[in-house]
């Protein structure tokens, strides 16, 4: 069983001080640091790309989980690898051949996530697992942060954990994003998701180490 993780994503942050926001959310107690990367074509909205993960890599150690919400992002993995990524989630939507964008990250040296949209089913990855180390699932449809949890996803996390308890590959984290909060945590935690994204529930809240803690189930 994997160690349950909380992601804050910075899209939620001060961007013109996001160096510093990610140094805050590693020291209030987050296990990773969730970087949306948005290219306005994939998605309807343009947050930031390789340069600002080059940046944050300056300020921090924290593992810094990528995520490319960005058409055929094969095109940029090595700049992303080079840029200090540890993971590098791409979407099975975005990618014409998901297999080679997986294999790519893997040469990179980099963790490999597959994320799937809230509408396309978890048997897209059935023959890439061998190369995947988490499988992102969207409670949300990906392009803007402050959206409420979608709840059919629940299930299809059930049906995730399930399939990957059957194969042996409990290794690989299911990880949730979007409208996750402090209230709906312990039921996905129950569903099986090992890794929690959270960006406005943890950047709004009163007591940010207080918000992770209970995120992460303490
Ligand atoms: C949505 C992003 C999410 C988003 C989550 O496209 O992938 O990571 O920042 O934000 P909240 O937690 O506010 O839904
Ligand atoms: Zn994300």
């Amino acid at each position: 069983m994997n160690k349950i993780k909380v992601s804050p994503s910075l899209l939620a942050s001060d961007f013109g001080r996001m160096g510093e926001e990610a140094r805050r959310i590693i020291a209030c107690g987050a296990d990773w640091i969730h970087c949306d990367v948005m290219d306005g074509d994939f998605v309807p909205n343009i947050s930031f790309g390789q340069p600002m993960i080059a940046a944050l890599r300056k300020y921090t150690d924290g593992f810094l989980d990528v995520h490319l919400m960005v058409r055929e992002p094969g095109r940029y993995v090595e700049e992303f690898a080079a840029a200090g990524a540890d993971m590098i989630t791409v979407h099975a939507e975005a990618c014409d051949h998901l297999h080679r964008t997986l294999q790519q990250i893997r040469a990179a040296g980099k963790k490999a996530g597959v994320a799937l949209n809230p509408a396309t089913d978890i048997n897209v990855i059935e023959y890439v697992l061998p190369l995947c180390d988490m499988v992102l699932c969207m409670s949300v449809n990906p392009g803007f942060g402050g959206q409420k949890l979608i709840p059919e996803v629940i299930e299809k996390i059930r049906r995730l954990s399930a399939r990957l308890r059957e194969l042996g590959r409990e290794d690989i984290d299911i990880q949730i994003d979007g409208g996750v909060t402090e209230e709906n945590a312990a039921e996905l935690r129950a569903a099986g998701v090992t890794c929690l994204v959270a960006g406005s529930s943890v950047f709004k809240a009163q007591d940010m180490a207080k918000a992770i803690a209970a995120i992460r189930g303490e």
